[in-house]
C-alpha cells in the first residue's frame, strides 16, 4: 500500500482529484467506482475546479458506486444518484446515463444485487479501472462492516436508516487500482488497523493489503496512529 500524508483535508482532496484527473487523461472512458459520504466531498469540489479550468472532462467517463439506498425515487435526496448529481454531475460535463448504480426502486433486492454484480463483472476490462473508497471508524469499506465472514459480491444490506444494495469486498478488490481517502482523528485507529500486521475480516479495510495497487491518501490527524 502506498501511503501519502497531507497537512490538510484540502490538500488530500486535491491529491485525490489529481489522481482521478490523471486516470481520465490516460483513459477518458475509464470506469470509475466512487464513494458517497462526507470524506470525498472536498475531492468532488476539486474535480469541479479542475473541470472549470479545462483540466479534466467527464464526458466519456463511466461512474459507479459502492451502494445505493432502496425504496426511494431515483432522485430522492437520500439516494447516491442524487448525491453524485449534487457534488459532481450537475457541475461538470458528466452524463447521467453513464452513472450506473443499483436501482433504488427495485422491489426484489436480491435480484437487483445480482443484476448490479453482473454489470460490474461484465465490464469491458472485466473490472473497474479505479475504485475510490472512504473508511468507517470501525474500518468498514463500502457497507462491509467487521464480521466473521464478509460478502464477496453485491448483496442487500439492512441498516437503521433503511435497506441498501451494496458492493461486496470481492468486487471491490477486483478493481484495477484502489484509492482510499481518510481524514480526521476519528479515522486514525481504523487507518492504523488497516495498515497493521494482521489481515482479518474484523478489519475489512485490512483486506486491501492483498491488493497490488492501493494508494491511501490521509490528512495528518487520520495518520496520527500510524
Ligand atoms: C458509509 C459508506 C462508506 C463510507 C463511510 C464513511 O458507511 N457506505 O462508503 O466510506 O460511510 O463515511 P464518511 O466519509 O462520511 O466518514
Amino acid at each position: 500500500m502506498k501511503i501519502r500524508v497531507y497537512d490538510t483535508y484540502e490538500q488530500m482532496s486535491r491529491a485525490a482529484a489529481d489522481l482521478i484527473t490523471a486516470q481520465l487523461l490516460i483513459k477518458p472512458n475509464s470506469r470509475l467506482g466512487l464513494t458517497a459520504g462526507s470524506t470525498p466531498i472536498g475531492m468532488f469540489a476539486e474535480l469541479v475546479k479542475l473541470y472549470r479550468e479545462g483540466s479534466v472532462s467527464f464526458n466519456e467517463a463511466w461512474l459507479y458506486n459502492l451502494e445505493e439506498k432502496s425504496g426511494l425515487p431515483r432522485m430522492d435526496e437520500q439516494t447516491c444518484r442524487s448525491y453524485f448529481h449534487r457534488h459532481l454531475l450537475d457541475h461538470v460535463d458528466g452524463r447521467d446515463d453513464h452513472l450506473i448504480l443499483p436501482d433504488s426502486q427495485a422491489i426484489d433486492l436480491k435480484a437487483e444485487s445480482a443484476r448490479y454484480e453482473e454489470i460490474l463483472t461484465s465490464l469491458p476490462d472485466g473490472r473497474l479501472d479505479m475504485q475510490v473508497l472512504g473508511i468507517g471508524s470501525d474500518a468498514h469499506i463500502g457497507m462491509n462492516r467487521p464480521n466473521q465472514t464478509l460478502e464477496p459480491r453485491c448483496h442487500p444490506e439492512s441498516r437503521e436508516s433503511g435497506m441498501y444494495i451494496a458492493m461486496g469486498v470481492g468486487t471491490i478488490l477486483q478493481s484495477e487500482r484502489i484509492v482510499l481517502l481518510a481524514n480526521g482523528e476519528s479515522k486514525a485507529q481504523a487507518v492504523a488497523d488497516m495498515c497493521g500486521n494482521k489481515i482479518t475480516t474484523m478489519v475489512p479495510a485490512s483486506l486491501l493489503q492483498l491488493h497490488a495497487d492501493v494508494t491511501i491518501l490521509l490528512d495528518k490527524p487520520a495518520a496520527s496512529k500510524l
